[in-house]
């Protein structure tokens, strides 16, 4: 049995039927080519198929596309700016060299994004709670650590940017 499902994915939307059975997970990777958004454990442990729904990390795998009705997806193909900047989320992991195999890294580099959205100055022990969905099986935890920290202050200097001169509009803001 299908149904339609309509979602608004990456700021585009789409609309496709689906068997009732299909996640989210699936839907991203097979039908709309979004190859970052990745599959190790499929039961909600690993983090590798997070994503940003309504602006909140959200294991991909564990929802039923036809439940998805109506959610803005953000995966990491939508996370740079129009120009292709990177966001600075992902600039500060290429920097700090946040990862080893980079299996982990887009669903890393997205709740960091929904972190630091939440609260723009974690403390190292904030990071680790906020991330204990995300796993990474090279243990570039301190190197991820250090990327949080870089792209908190990046993204804190773009805010007062913002304030002083007005001209951000342009600058990437978390989770958008
Ligand atoms: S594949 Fe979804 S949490 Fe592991
Ligand atoms: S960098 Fe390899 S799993 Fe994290």
């Amino acid at each position: 049995m299908e149904r339609t499902v309509r979602l608004r994915v990456n700021g585009h939307d789409h609309e496709f039927a689906v068997p009732c059975d299909e996640t989210l997970l699936e839907s991203l990777r097979e039908r709309l080519g979004l190859a970052s958004v990745r599959e190790t454990c499929g039961i909600g442990i690993c983090g590798a198929c997070t994503v940003l729904a309504n602006g909140r990390p959200l294991s991909s795998c564990l929802l039923l596309s036809v439940l998805a009705e109506g959610l803005e997806v953000t995966t990491l193909e939508g996370l740079s700016g129009p120009n292709g900047a990177l966001h600075p989320v992902q600039q500060a992991f290429l920097d700090q060299q946040a990862f080893q195999c980079s299996y982990c890294t887009p669903g890393m580099i997205l709740s960091v994004v929904a972190l630091l959205a939440e609260n723009p100055a974690p403390t190292p022990e904030d990071v680790a709670r906020y991330l204990a969905g995300n796993l990474c099986r090279c243990g570039s935890y301190l190197r991820i650590l250090a990327a949080v920290q870089d792209a908190a202050a990046r993204l804190q200097a773009a805010h007062v940017d913002r304030s002083d001169v007005g001209i951000a509009r342009s600058m990437p803001t978390p989770g958008r």
